[in-house]
């Protein structure tokens, strides 16, 4: 596509364009899809409310612009390269005219199952290829997803099941995810108990093909309801601002919120962005490890690579099965050339031992993403040296769930990349810093809270059924600004380093966890009288979850009650969220006005106990020191 910013001096351009006129900007750059209708206005935007509304009065359907636009020249290249978890399977592939008639098909199976535009349907799966299809064909008939990581508990997935009021879940039956066997159905049929009545179908994929509980009349074979449907199934008009996709995600208070995504703005952004960022070229396997059910997976292996006509790879299994080196292997064998992956992958990889990645033919990769949370030095040179072998640019690309695509990230070969940073933002992107007070930091070689100036077109556009929340998340701490919720620091040359989370979110793998969720979850156990969770340095996970837990009386075997802990952390929200450590107080450190001292808890969980200020003023200073005496550093 000619909107590919293939020199420094264009992306100075670009940069400079998207600044003084972006409606000319992003118009220019939305004249290279297709449009049912084209919009009225570009941009009608108040922070303050918010309302964000991109390409006003265009009417489109996304996956128009995925799968029919390439029929013509692309319809033999292949959409979707599947690697299955067992590396002796063969690999399943689509080419994007098969692509376009499985999507078809599952949007008539959607139909004649009741589905209609606007309603919401959840996905429960695996990464197989089914899940990107049947994402697609509900955004072919304007029906809404919901795609839950299948890491989730019961629990967590009927919380988003009943918040959206889903119509239908889909979901597989079995999933072999490294040596484990997972039965997916028995999680839905777990969720669906705890009074989700809004769903009326469940459409079960045969994954592995075990035997399976099943609710006659509730639960139907995908099989069975798709492969009979025609493969023809018209796109079903969108207004440009119409919903495409709820995503939940966590943040520092209660329970994770849908994150809203429409149609126009999201489809121009994440193309736009997947190609210059990754500067895809014909021929090229691109390649990103993330699953489906977090942003990652929907903007940059499903929308923005099938958007771009691009070959994505949808990988089953994880980084150590069966050893640490499953994605260099991969690498060689489909020929990757942008491959695309969170920082914890590679600290655990490096952790194996070079042996695992010496030895492959890396060298068809020519660039290397990093992305979920900030990547330390030490990993990026690894991951520059040993995977890129000192060829591939690495991109180190800043977003967030709420962007929908990347802000802040190099562009490979084309803008200076240096460890640490996410350097300079995109076109259309106006970063700033501000003080606690909400000032504007100037100049550079300086820190602060990360903001946006100004709406891109995938900002997010409210949050599931409750607006007024979005806006106390994300535009009401600074007024007419959108805060990510990050500090931030803008180096001597106006490059940007991403610092961490400045709220109570921590990064957990990359996961994103709100410390109250993880609090409640433990709360759950009959003994806890109040707990306190904060992350600390890991040197794998990136943070580690930190508990500190008061109990109604001294606890008889502290093993057990541990493992309970666990266990019912894993029940209420999933085992990505089990704390790595749990530390059992009497007390914890608290103000007068009764609010939790967390700056003391993070820095004890550190095992920085030499700065932890003044103490005095608290309500009950004795603690501290019975907590530092108890923390558990090793
Ligand atoms: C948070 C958003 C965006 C896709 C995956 C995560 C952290 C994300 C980076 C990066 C440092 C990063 C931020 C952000 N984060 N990318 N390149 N460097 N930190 O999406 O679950 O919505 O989490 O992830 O703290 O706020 P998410």
């Amino acid at each position: 596509m000619s909107y590919t910013i293939k020199t420094a001096e264009q992306y100075k351009q670009a940069y400079q364009h998207s600044i003084e006129d972006p409606e000319g900007f992003w118009a220019e750059v939305a004249g290279h899809f297709f449009w049912q209708k084209t919009w009225d206005k570009v941009l009608e935007w108040d922070f303050r409310k918010p309302e964000l509304k991109w390409f006003i009065g265009a009417k489109l359907n996304i996956t128009e612009n995925c799968l029919d636009r390439h029929l013509a020249t692309k319809g033999d290249q292949t959409a979707i390269l599947f690697e299955p978890n067992d590396p002796a399977a063969p690999n399943r592939s689509y080419t994007y005219r098969q692509l376009y008639e499985s999507v078809c098909k599952t949007a008539n199976a959607l139909k004649a199952n009741g589905i209609q535009k606007g309603d919401r349907v959840c996905f429960y799966m695996p990464m197989v290829p089914e899940l990107a299809i049947g994402v697609l064909a509900c955004a072919r008939i304007g029906a809404i997803h919901s795609v839950v990581f299948a890491g989730f508990s019961a629990n967590s997935l009927a919380d988003r099941i009943k918040d959206a009021t889903c119509k239908m879940v889909i979901c597989s039956d079995y999933n072999d995810r490294g040596a484990k066997h997972i039965i997916v159905k028995d999680v839905v049929d777990e969720a669906l108990a705890m009074g989700c009545d809004s769903v009326k179908t469940v459409l079960v994929h045969r994954n592995t093909g075990g035997k399976i509980n099943w609710r006659e009349g509730r639960d139907k074979w995908w099989h069975e309801e798709v492969d009979h449907q025609s493969h023809a199934c018209p796109a079903e008009p969108m207004d440009a601002e119409d919903m495409l996709f709820i995503l939940y995600t966590s943040g520092s208070t209660g329970k994770p919120k849908g994150v809203v995504h429409t149609c126009g703005g999201y489809m121009v952004y994440t193309c736009y962005t997947f190609q210059n960022v990754f500067q895809y070229e014909d021929d090229d396997i691109y390649w990103c490890t993330a699953d489906i059910g977090w942003v990652t997976g929907h903007s940059y292996i499903v929308y923005g690579p099938l958007l771009a006509g691009a070959t994505t790879v949808m990988f089953e299994g994880v980084p150590t099965y069966p050893d640490a080196s499953r994605f260099w292997q991969v690498c060689e064998k489909l020929r990757v050339t942008q491959f695309y992956t969170a920082p914890t992958a590679i600290r655990a990889l490096m952790a194996h031992g070079d042996q695992y990645v010496e030895g492959f033919d890396l060298a068809s990769i020519k660039v290397l993403g990093s992305v979920g949370e900030p990547i330390n030095e030490e990993a990026w040179r690894w991951y520059y040296d040993k995977v890129g072998k000192g060829r591939a640019p690495i991109v180190d690309t800043w977003w967030q769930t709420e962007t929908g695509g990347i802000l802040i990230s190099p562009l490979p070969g084309i803008t200076p990349s240096r460890p640490c940073y996410a350097t300079y933002p995109l076109p259309g992107i106006q970063p700033c810093l501000l003080d606690q007070e909400g000032r504007e930091i100037e100049g550079n070689d300086v820190e602060g809270l990360l903001c946006i100036k100004f709406p891109w077109p995938s900002i997010l556009r409210t949050t599931y059924g409750d607006h007024e929340r979005c806006r106390q998340t994300y535009f009401a701490p600074f007024d007419n600004y959108y805060f990510t919720g990050d500090g931030a620091r803008r180096d001597a040359d106006g490059m940007y380093r991403i610092i961490g989370r400045v709220d109570d979110v921590i990064n957990v793998s990359g996961h994103r966890l709100g410390t109250a969720e993880i609090e409640n979850a433990i709360n759950t156990h009959p003994q806890v009288v109040e707990s306190a969770v904060v992350g600390y340095p890991h040197d794998i996970k990136g943070q580690g979850i930190y508990a500190y837990v008061i109990t109604s009386a001294p606890v008889a075997d502290d093993n057990t009650f541990r493992h309970e802990l666990l266990d019912a952390v894993s029940k209420v929200i999933g085992p990505i969220a089990k704390p790595d450590k749990i530390q059992i107080v009497s007390g914890l450190p608290k103000t007068r006005s009764g609010k939790i001292m967390r700056r003391i808890l993070r820095k004890v969980a550190s095992g920085d106990t030499s700065s932890l200020g003044d103490v005095s003023t608290l309500l009950n200073p004795e603690v501290v020191d019975e907590i530092i005496d108890g923390a558990l550093n090793e």
